[in-house]
């Protein structure tokens, strides 16, 4: 019988990469996203496998358990999670909107960590299963200008590998992607693509076939491109104020 993956942010970059690949070797889909168009044509796309479209804007609370409920309704058993969906935002911190960084909190944490919560019990009664929860090199240091961004990914990085540990006697992995700039509707949505730090931006299907192969061999993290390995090395090194510094001055226009 096919494996079924959930991938959520499944419309675009990163998402839709990642739903080439598992559809390529045989898995049915679950897509989350909130463009259900964009859904209905990957299923078109997809005619071999099963695919389940869930509309959701996972920044409203109680969305993530909706997505649950919803999957426990149809009887589906998720083998693979990825929680890929979230987005950045590029600025002062007292100057952007609260709002939309609270929502960027509720996207990148809430709903990636009540997920999580929510499918990782069926995966250790049936002992297999895995996670991959997409965070960033932004997780290594603080990010001045783009800071609420930056703190949602150390707490992603940080929860998935407390995880790996708590799960050390399960058949189960829990995989942290952390990619650096990456050629994707991020930089539009963040404002940073005129940005230093997108210079070096990599292919979005480079970096997902990377996640993806780490993923099944059951990597803990995974950072992609030799650039981004030597600045996340650098970044654990560095003090933290100097690290925050190189932050803020990659965050300034090229
Ligand atoms: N691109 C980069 O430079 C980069 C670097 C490091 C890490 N990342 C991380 O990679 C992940 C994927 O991003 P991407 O680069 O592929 O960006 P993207 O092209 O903008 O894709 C974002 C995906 O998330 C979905 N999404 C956005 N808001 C949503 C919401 N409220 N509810 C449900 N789905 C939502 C979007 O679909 P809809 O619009 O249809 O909802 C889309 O499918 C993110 O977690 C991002 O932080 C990206």
């Amino acid at each position: 019988m096919n494996k079924t993956v959930l991938i959520t942010g499944a419309t675009s970059g990163l998402g839709y990469d990642f739903v080439k690949l598992f559809a390529n070797d045989g898995y049915n889909l679950v897509l989350v996203a909130r463009s259900t168009q964009k859904m209905e044509e990957i299923k078109q796309t997809f005619k071999n496998i099963k695919v389940t479209i869930i509309t959701k804007d996972l920044t409203r609370v109680g969305a993530a358990k909706e997505v649950y409920e919803e999957i426990e309704k149809q009887g589906i058993f998720i083998d693979v999670l990825v929680n890929n969906a979230g987005y950045g935002l590029m600025g002062e911190f007292d100057k952007l909107d609260l709002q939309a960084q609270v929502n960027m909190i509720q996207l990148n944490v809430t709903a990636l960590t009540e997920l999580t919560y929510y499918f990782l019990p069926k995966m250790k009664e049936k002992n297999s299963g895995r996670i991959l929860n997409v965070a960033s090199t932004a997780a290594f240091q603080p990010g001045p200008l783009m800071a609420v961004y930056y703190a949602t990914k150390a707490y992603v990085l940080s929860f998935s590998e407390a995880l790996v540990e708590e799960l050390y006697n399960h058949s189960i992995t829990v995989t942290t992607l952390c990619p650096g700039a990456t050629k994707t509707n991020f930089g539009s949505v963040a404002s940073v693509e005129g940005t230093k730090m997108f210079s070096r931006a990599m292919s979005s299907e480079s970096v997902a076939k990377e996640g993806y192969i780490g993923l099944l061999k059951g990597k803990r993290v995974i950072i992609t491109g030799n650039f981004n390995k030597m600045g996340a090395i650098s970044a654990k090194f560095l003090p933290r104020s100097l690290a925050a510094k190189v932050a803020k001055y990659v965050a300034g226009e090229k």
